[in-house]
């Protein structure tokens, strides 16, 4: 099946106390979205990416997307106020029924046996969200009181969230919710069942200081 990568890259990344947008800061001398571009570029030759990001940063993406020297497999479109609205822009150029990955452009460290794994799955049953079983210990709090709860029961939801594209698109269709944090959230209000894989617990997301420097040690040289 024809195969396209959503990489969603238009949030404004201000938790990392920059002024530019995580996606661009260097990991190793390359900025992270290079990282990201290229997993999905050597995971399968017939692979095209769509690439979202903030208006303002299109040409900054094109620069990096022209240092992978696979341009031609690179589509842009600027994001929107929501990573919903990011991901909906850029579902409307997958103009083929496809599996579609829609990946954080911030998780550089993806491992194309998990873009594999999360293919194989969603092409077998229309959708694959991959997870990793929580390490700390977890408490739900409720406003007079918190409550420990069975960690093992708790998944904590990785990308590349991958689907069917037709299934997807009719998911998108549905008015936007607060609680869209993430497409199998939008997938599973449109009645669909989504179905885990095991994530990896190197495919961090960078959001922290912190974590970049843990992606430094963790790249492979
Ligand atoms: O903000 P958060 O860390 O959840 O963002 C996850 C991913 O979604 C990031 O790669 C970010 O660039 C992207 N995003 C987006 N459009 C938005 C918000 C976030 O593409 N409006």
């Amino acid at each position: 099946m024809r195969k396209f990568a959503i990489i969603v890259a238009a949030g404004s990344g201000t938790r990392m106390g920059n002024e530019t947008p995580k996606q661009f800061l260097l990991l190793r001398g390359k900025p992270i979205l290079y990282y990201s571009l290229r997993a999905f570029l050597d995971a399968y030759d017939d692979l095209e990416i769509i690439l979202v990001l903030p208006e303002a940063h299109i040409e900054a993406g094109k620069e990096i997307a022209q240092s992978t020297g696979a341009q031609q497999r690179i589509q842009f479109t600027s994001g929107g106020d929501t990573r919903y609205q990011s991901v909906k822009n850029g579902l409307s150029l997958v103009k083929h029924p496809s599996i579609v990955f829609v990946h954080d452009g911030v998780r550089c460290m993806v491992s194309q046996e998990l873009i594999r794994r999360c293919y194989i799955t969603a092409a077998e049953k229309g959708n694959a969200i991959p997870a990793v079983t929580a390490a700390e210990s977890i408490r739900i709090e409720s406003t007079d009181k918190n409550e420990s709860i069975d960690r093992r029961q708790v998944k904590i939801i990785q990308t590349p969230q991958t689907f069917h594209s037709e299934l997807l698109r009719a998911a998108f269709e549905q008015n936007y919710e607060e609680n869209f944090t993430d497409e199998a959230a939008v997938v599973e209000k449109s009645g669909i069942r989504i179905h885990l894989v095991e994530g990896d617990l190197s495919n961090i997301k960078i959001t922290l200081p912190a974590d970049l420097l843990l992606a430094e040690h963790l790249l492979p040289s």
